[in-house]
């Protein structure tokens, strides 16, 4: 319904000849805490997922438009950290295009975009979720721009969640504070496949607000296997319909601790996703196996000081080997000492970062 109505309503109206301006946001990095693993065509997914979004783990990006009176608008050029970047560029240019029937405007108009996140690529954070959010909301800006209108509400979210989510899935997550969750279950009234939504306040634990995400780099190389690639093994997976029905468990569970403020089942769940996301990756066909001796070291470690210290604290990972510590703001105290003296000394050349929940997208006025 959506995909017809944003279509139907694609201002079809030209742009004033003398359009100009810069539109800049900056949006977080998103940990995804109940897994999304396998995609339909469109950028469909195949479950259902639950993620928060970090604070300092952020990319910013500025749009630079003019109207091209000939009608022969395009992307002119594209920086990542004020470097030309050819091979992140075709991908944007592509983007651009698959979105022309949602926002006709780009045919007219001469792009300039640059880019910057402020975390090493080598952290293995998915800077492209935190990048193709910025970049919707950045598109979302230009148009209420063009057409003198100004919405900054839960519409606007919604449609950058859905544009977002046709660059990158996961990216449809990160336009939001807090938890969002992106996908159909019964266990949540407002899920969608086409855009994330953001859980409402009453349905966290004020524990949940302030949560930590320490990122461990076991280890920085290129990843073996790219997203897309990832998520098709899912397509002919042995154990697809298992993980479909593991998800509805998984997310009831997470979504009754959350509300009732559960740590350890919040720390089981995330725990058990993660190693499910490995688990399916190693018995796909071809298998990956993307977790290191670090990772495996650090495991062992936490689960270790979880039993002598009873803190709840825990782990997930991304597809690849770094770990994200998973723990509460007041256990801070205790949890530091154990990441700085247990967990860094297998990080490769002790590379970590302290990040943590954070407050979602901002309009800003430059990179
Ligand atoms: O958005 P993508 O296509 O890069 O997929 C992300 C997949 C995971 O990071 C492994 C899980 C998730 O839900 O973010």
């Amino acid at each position: 319904m959506y995909t017809t109505f944003y279509r139907d309503n694609a201002i079809k109206a030209g742009i004033p000849e003398n359009a100009e301006g810069e539109i800049c946001w900056e949006s977080p990095a998103n940990i995804a805490l109940i897994k999304y693993w396998g995609k339909e065509t469109g950028q469909i997914p195949m479950n259902a997922s639950l993620s928060f979004s970090l604070k300092k783990s952020v990319v910013r990006a500025c749009m630079r438009y003019k109207a091209n009176i000939k009608g022969e608008g395009g992307l002119l050029s594209f920086k990542v950290n004020g470097e030309e970047n050819e091979a992140f560029a075709r991908r944007i240019k592509d983007y651009l295009i698959s979105l022309y029937p949602y926002f006709p405007c780009l045919g007219k108009l001469d792009l300039e975009i640059e880019t910057h996140s402020t975390f090493p690529h080598s952290a293995g954070i998915a800077s492209s979720a935190a990048a193709f959010s910025a970049l919707a909301l950045c598109l979302c800006s230009m148009e209420e721009a063009l057409y003198n209108k100004e919405t900054i509400n839960e519409d606007f979210f919604r449609k950058a969640s859905y544009m977002a989510r046709l660059g990158s899935g996961s990216a449809c997550r990160s336009v939001y504070d807090g938890f969002a969750l992106w996908g159909e279950t019964r266990h949540y009234q407002t899920g969608s496949k086409l855009f994330a939504a953001k859980l409402f306040e009453q349905d966290t634990d004020p524990v949940f607000n302030t949560l930590k995400d320490a990122i461990l780099v076991a280890d920085s190389s290129a990843k073996k296997v790219s997203s897309s690639g990832g998520h098709a093994l899912m397509n002919q997976h042995l154990y697809r319909q298992s993980r479909i029905e593991q998800v509805e468990l998984n997310l009831k569970k997470l979504l009754d601790a959350l509300k009732e403020g559960d740590e350890k089942t919040f720390v089981e769940i995330v725990e058990n996703e993660a190693l499910t996301l490995h688990g399916l990756m190693m018995t796909s066909n071809p298998g990956y196996l993307l977790m290191k001796p670090g990772t495996l070291e650090m495991i062992e470690k936490i689960r270790e000081f979880r039993e002598e210290t009873g803190i709840n604290v825990g782990f997930t990972l991304d597809a690849g080997p770094n770990i994200h510590l998973i723990y509460f703001e007041k256990d801070a105290k205790n949890v530091r000492p154990f990441i700085t003296t247990e967990l860094v000394p297998h990080c490769e050349y002790g590379q970590w970062m302290d990040d943590q929940m954070g407050p979602g997208p901002k309009k800003i006025n430059k990179l």
